[in-house]
């Protein structure tokens, strides 16, 4: 056997190791108690240790746990016969005596023990061929609902012992969904989330897996491995959302009353709800058996609708399921009567009005649920007080609420009011409202202006929006308080943009000009304006107003003084880079709106490259510009008010700097570290790429390349490859071991064309394995001949050190070695 070879070969060559110490080594050594690993499962005729006495010490014997496979020869040597299984015994108790010639004990019994140490030779096995289950719809993902058990006689302290679970296979397997997982280490199955969300008995009910465990953590290929069946029966779920209640609202049934039901799959469930808003109170409840009661009647117009969580848990309180929501809505019922306005209204006739007038509108308000017939409200006039000249003076619509003039025109003579109650009904309720009609005067005056002209006022253009600028007042002789003498002041000229209003007073009629709008001095400084004072109610036939009902008003506005105004804020110039210093490169124009002078200046102008005319605008270049340094160059430029508060704004001036062939083409990489092997063996060649730092044309760079000088011709040739690369070749072989020095020019295509010839170092030296070992000095960082030795000199010092460091402490730990109680020692497996 092959394992048995290597084993054999191992121990002897431990066992040379050991003599190489002396006597006293790892496998033999004196009497005293030891302790003893070693493999299960190896071949037998091993040699554990050689034990020695003192004299007069010929023989040993062996006692306790030996299972007739330990013994020990009279020389001192223990060793096994049979292989050991830890599965039998996994630690071998002994005892070791050494007997004199006449078998009389002369040290002992010294104890041994014999750990046996596991090796992989068991293979779990499931204790049961199949499983069978069920789980509920929509149970908890995670939480096993079975759980498959193997077994292994090997020491679980190891990996050999260690199981692995993993489900195979799921069938029926629908769209690639895994409905299943197991725990790799406790075999506990459950669902997955998508299975808790997805399984459904009325599709499918039953599924089966095939799931194997395997030893060894599952982790190495030599683990063994066993399968088993689970037939699972997935089970309808009862735990789900009951359909949405609806309670009709202000019950007068006795509470509570059951409205809904949940219930957990299994009895015995703890069931509680949960509220989602924070309520004043909460009117339900829930009792043992899932059913859910209303508490008190409801309102629907305190709270139209509820939503909570019902909970189902088990003995510890752990919910067994996610919660499911109940949905309440309260249903209207006609429990509110319509309420009358909150002030009393008050309505207006004038003595002459026409039948069929309108006069307003009443309007009464329920709050049952709108757009029902308990909310849809009649009207309907009861009573009127006085009856005078007659009944039924007034009219009103059913549903609108609309009041007319029914029968005649009023007068103030017979009643100046008249209360009339008004009936709102819906379809249970009837609520009498008040309402009260007063007859008033004729419209019969105009408005008159105290006076007709108010003037001039000269206002700063930024006075603030809200000011009152001026109070204007006129007065109407009608009855007071009545639509006929209330006075309404409009602006009919001279305000087309309405940057004025007027609002009334309507105790004393004053009218108080206010600023709407800004003023603008800019658009327009002085506003002649009209205004006109009139009447809510209509003025009488044959009554107009005339022009004591107007007034007139001059407003002047002072202007203030305003930033310049830029003509763009940003402005733009493009310019080729090589622009002689002193170059227009563009201008700016502001203009300040009080006609003030401007002087411009520049701002961040971080380069210098710009400077602007203060007068004129006009900006010119002051250095040399440089596409390559920054393409788009941007300033401030700032226009300030000449004198007095030197007002100022601001604008960008970006400047675009066009590209022109102002630089010569170079190397694009660092090629100072060019060398060829010495001797050549055939011709050699290296590629040289360049590069511009100008911008390029879109098919990119032409470069054209030529040896840097004549002389170069008998060593070097150049070939170019393509617009960017060249390769450069020897002509010959004949090379000595050196530094040589090589040239190459180039030029790019473009106009004014650009040139530079570029020297590099070409070194020739000796390679080994194609790196090349060049005098220390030429190239920092890259080890060379001389460094390379040091290097290994170095190396193999500390290595000399570290050497004379281990001897010298194994010798003397030798010595100290006999003197411990009990040694431990390790008889090493091959397959570990
Ligand atoms: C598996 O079986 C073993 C032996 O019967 C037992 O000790 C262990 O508790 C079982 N494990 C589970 C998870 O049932
Ligand atoms: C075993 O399961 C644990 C979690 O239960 C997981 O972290 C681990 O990755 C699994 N091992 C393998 C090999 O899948
Ligand atoms: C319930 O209805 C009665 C009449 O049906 C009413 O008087 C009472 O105000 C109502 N209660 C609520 C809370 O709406
Ligand atoms: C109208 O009602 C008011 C109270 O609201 C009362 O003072 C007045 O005398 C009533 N007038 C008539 C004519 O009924
Ligand atoms: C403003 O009114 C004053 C007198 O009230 C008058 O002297 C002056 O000329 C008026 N100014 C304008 C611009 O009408
Ligand atoms: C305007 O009419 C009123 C009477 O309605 C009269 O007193 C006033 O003088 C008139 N004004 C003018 C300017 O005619
Ligand atoms: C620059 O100046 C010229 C003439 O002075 C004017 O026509 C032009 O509008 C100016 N450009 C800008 C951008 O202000
Ligand atoms: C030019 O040739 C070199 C070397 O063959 C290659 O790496 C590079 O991509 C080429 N460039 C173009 C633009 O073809």
């Amino acid at each position: 056997m092959m394992f048995q070879a290597h084993l054999d070969s191992l121990f002897l060559l431990t066992l040379c190791l050991t003599t190489g110490y002396g006597q006293e080594g790892k496998f033999s050594g004196h009497l005293k108690p030891m302790v003893f690993s070693i493999y299960e499962g190896q071949e037998p005729s091993q040699l554990i240790f050689q034990f020695t006495s003192i004299p007069p010490a010929v023989n040993f014997q062996l006692t306790g746990e030996t299972d007739g496979i330990f013994e020990i020869q009279p020389n001192g040597f223990l060793y096994y016969t049979k292989a050991l299984d830890r599965e039998t015994r996994a630690i071998h108790k002994l005892q070791v005596t050494s007997l004199d010639a006449h078998g009389r004990t002369v040290e002992g019994p010294v104890p041994i023990t014999i750990e046996v140490k596991d090796i992989n030779d068991n293979r779990p096995t499931f204790l049961q061929q199949k499983y069978e289950a069920s789980v509920r719809q929509n149970s908890r993902p995670g939480k096993p609902f079975v759980y498959v058990n193997a077994t292994d006689l090997d020491d679980p302290a190891t990996p050999n012992g260690q199981l692995f679970y993993q489900i195979l296979i799921q069938l029926p397997q629908i769209d690639n969904i895994k409905y299943f997982q197991i725990n790799n280490k406790t075999g506990g199955i459950s669902l997955t989330p998508e299975g808790a969300w997805k399984l459904d008995p009325m599709q499918n009910s039953f599924y089966s897996l095939v799931v194997s465990v395997k030893d060894m953590e599952g982790q190495s290929e030599n683990s063994f491995s066993d399968t088993t069946s689970v037939d699972i029966v997935v089970k309808e779920n009862i735990w789900k959302e009951p359909e949405p209640v609806k309670i009709e609202e202000n019950s007068t049934e006795p509470h509570p009353i059951k409205i809904t039901q949940v219930r957990w799959n299994e009895p015995g469930a703890h069931y509680s709800l949960v509220e989602l808003e924070k309520l004043p109170r909460f009117p339900f409840s829930i009792d043992q058996e899932g059913d859910i009661y209303v508490t008190e009647p409801l309102d629907r117009e305190e709270k139209e609708s509820y939503v909570f969580m019902a909970v189902a848990k088990d003995e510890h309180g752990k919910p067994l399921a996610r919660a499911v929501k109940v949905y309440v809505e309260v249903t209207d019922i006609n429990d509110n009567p319509p309420t009358c306005p909150s002030t009393k209204t008050v309505f207006e006739v004038q003595e002459n009005e026409r039948i069929g007038n309108p006069i307003g509108t009443f309007t009464a308000h329920d709050i049952d649920k709108e757009n029902t017939v308990n909310s849809i409200l009649r009207y309907a006039i009861v009573e009127q007080s006085p009856k005078v000249p007659n009944e039924g003076l007034f009219l009103i619509q059913s549903y609108g609420g609309m009041l007319q003039l029914a029968r005649q025109s009023l007068k103030k003579q017979d009643a100046p009011l008249y209360n009339l109650t008004i009936e709102v009904s819906d379809h249970d309720f009837k609520t009498l409202c008040p309402l009260q009609i007063n007859v008033i005067d004729i419209n019969d005056q105009i408005p008159i202006f105290e006076k007709s002209n108010y003037g001039n006022l000269t206002l700063a253009e930024d006075t603030a929006i809200g000011s009152t600028i001026l109070t204007i007042q006129a007065t109407d002789d009608d009855e007071p308080f009545t639509g006929s003498s209330k006075i309404l002041y409009r602006i009919i000229e001279g305000d087309s943009e309405g940057r004025l209003e007027i609002d009334t007073d309507f105790h004393t009629n004053a009218g108080y000009v206010k600023i709407k709008k800004p003023l603008d001095f800019e658009t327009a400084s002085v506003y002649n304006i009209v205004f006109k004072a009139e009447n809510p109610e209509p003025l009488v036939a044959d009554i107009n107003y005339n022009s004591s009902s107007f007034a007139t008003f001059k407003l002047i506005l002072t202007d203030v003084n305003e930033p310049p105004v830029f003509s763009q804020q940003v402005f733009q110039a493009r310019i080729p880079e090589n622009a002689a210093i002193g170059t227009k490169v563009g201008n700016v124009t502001a203009k300040d709106p009080e006609g003030l002078e401007i002087s411009y200046s520049l701002e961040n102008n971080q380069k210098g490259w710009l400077k602007i005319d203060p007068v004129t605008g006009e900006i010119f270049s002051t250095g040399q510009l440089d596409r390559e340094v920054q393409s788009l160059y941007k300033v401030q430029v700032v226009a300030r008010e000449k004198g007095g508060s030197s007002l100022r704004s601001t604008a960008s001036f970006h400047l675009t700097l066009m590209d022109v062939n102002d630089n010569a083409p170079r190397l694009a990489k660092d090629y100072t570290g060019l060398y060829l092997c010495h001797p050549l063996k055939a011709l050699g060649s290296f590629i040289l790429e360049a590069t511009d730092d100008d911008q390029q044309p879109l098919r990119g760079p032409q470069f054209t390349f030529a040896l840097g000088s004549e002389n170069l011709q008998k060593d070097w040739e150049v070939s170019k490859i393509n617009g960017t690369h060249v390769r450069v070749s020897t002509r010959h072989t004949n090379f000595e071991e050196r530094m040589y020095s090589f040239s190459i020019r180039i030029s790019d295509g473009s106009q004014p064309p650009m040139a530079r010839t570029v020297v590099l170092p070409v070194t020739f030296c000796s390679c080994t394995e194609d790196r090349c070992f060049r005098p220390a000095d030429k190239q920092p960082g890259m080890p060379t001949v001389g460094m390379a030795v040091g290097i290994l000199l170095t190396t193999l010092l500390v290595i000399g050190v570290i050497l004379a460091v281990v001897f010298i402490r194994l010798r003397k730990k030798k010595g100290a070695g006999s003197a411990e109680g009990t040694q431990r020692s390790e008889v090493r497996p091959l397959n570990a």
